[in-house]
């Protein structure tokens, strides 16, 4: 396994009880999604009619900004885009342009379908965005169709590749979740495409996310199994951690043709080094991908609360943070009790 790099010390930054800082902060800008990824959002759960968030209840451009300086001021120094599918959101550059501004981020990446990105990937980087990840879950027609809820075509995910290349982004990161029986026998395709060509392919763990998608371990396929299968193909060896309490263990070809990743969140739980809080498109605050609530940060803002009392409020929230479902996943009650959707807080 790749060896994990120590959490850096920052004396007189919020920890949580597990002695965890803040450093990174993932922002939901939007909860909808032209896909219906039946791991995410099931299309019987969520028909055309869905009434998503309106836009009244939607953190505007200037809160996230003010919420994310406030966040940076207690140490957050990388914050990444989602959604559902952020690209909706309208005027995504500006609000890229107002974050790139704030003191102490030194990274802003977004996670995105692809299917939108060619109309904006030049503006986004004139913006300052830093870096991509696309969600590429097969290359095959049919199965690119099924694992986007049908609303989804391939070839989009070629050409966001290329836009998005073009644009100067020249290793992205391709997520790609795996479920067994579904497209675990596409695994050696994907790698065999991807290698060589400076992106990077990383295989994500099926998890029990939200409520809707009807997880069974049956479906999950473990790292260490795909790791057997591709390096019996191309030999791989683990590489070191780019960061502290990186979610991906990397890994390269030894015949120096790229890196792949793994997202083991099943088999190999890292909730020992986790600095992620998750801002929702509502403005709640969740310190787990696996809340079962989220800390209202909108009410008092439009409240009139001040930048010290907002401050106050996101360091009580992360003190008492105690989370570590993916380690105590299967525990008594674990499992029955109420989750927010993956939609709602972007992965
Ligand atoms: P960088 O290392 O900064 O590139 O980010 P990342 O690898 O965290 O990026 P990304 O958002 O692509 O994360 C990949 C996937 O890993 C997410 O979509 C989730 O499915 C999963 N993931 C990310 N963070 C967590 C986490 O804190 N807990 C769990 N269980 N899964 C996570
Ligand atoms: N299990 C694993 N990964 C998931 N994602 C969404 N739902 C799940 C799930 N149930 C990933 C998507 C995308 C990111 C937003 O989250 O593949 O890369
Ligand atoms: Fe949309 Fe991403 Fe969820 Fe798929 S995983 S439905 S693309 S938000
Ligand atoms: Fe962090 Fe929760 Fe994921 Fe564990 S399960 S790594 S605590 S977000």
């Amino acid at each position: 396994m790749a060896a994990r790099i120590p959490l850096r010390v920052d004396h007189g930054l919020p920890r949580d009880r597990r002695a965890r800082v803040l450093s990174d902060l993932r922002i939901s800008v939007i909860d909808r999604c032209n896909y219906r990824c039946p791991y995410c959002m099931p299309e019987d759960d969520y028909p055309r009619d869905h009434k998503f968030l309106s836009k009244a209840n939607r953190l505007r451009f200037e809160e996230i900004e003010r919420l994310a300086r406030l966040f940076a001021n207690l140490g957050v120094r990388k914050l990444r885009l989602t959604g559902g599918e952020p690209l909706l959101r309208r005027e995504l550059p500006e609000l890229v342009r107002q974050l790139s501004a704030i003191e102490g981020i030194d990274d802003i990446a977004m996670t995105t379908n692809g299917s939108l990105l060619p109309a904006s990937v030049n503006a986004l980087r004139d913006a300052g965005l830093d870096r991509i990840t696309l969600s590429v879950d097969s290359l095959h027609e049919t199965t690119y169709r099924e694992l986007s809820g049908g609303r989804g075509e391939v070839a989009e995910v070629f050409a966001a590749i290329g836009a998005a290349t073009a644009a100067g982004f020249a290793s992205l990161k391709l997520n790609c979740v795996v479920m067994r029986d579904i497209n675990d026998g596409q695994v050696l395709d994907m790698v065999e495409h991807f290698r060589g060509t400076g992106h990077v392919l990383r295989f994500i763990e099926y998890m029990d996310v939200g409520t809707c998608n009807e997880w069974n371990q049956d479906r999950v396929v473990p790292s260490a199994e795909l790791r057997e299968r591709i390096g019996a193909r191309w030999p791989i060896r683990p590489l070191p951690a780019n960061y502290g309490g990186e979610v991906a263990q990397r890994w390269s070809f030894v015949d120096g043709s790229g890196e792949i990743g793994f997202i083991s969140s099943v088999s190999e739980p890292f909730c020992g080094d986790c600095t992620r809080a998750r801002l929702s498109a509502d403005g709640r605050l969740y310190t787990c991908l696996f809340a079962d609530h989220g800390h209202d940060l909108l009410g008092p803002l439009r409240a009139g609360a001040s930048d010290a009392d907002l401050s106050q409020l996101i360091t009580a929230i992360w003190t008492a943070r105690d989370d570590r479902y993916s380690e105590i996943r299967g525990a008594a009650g674990s499992n029955s009790r109420e989750r927010v959707e993956m939609y709602e807080i972007g992965g």
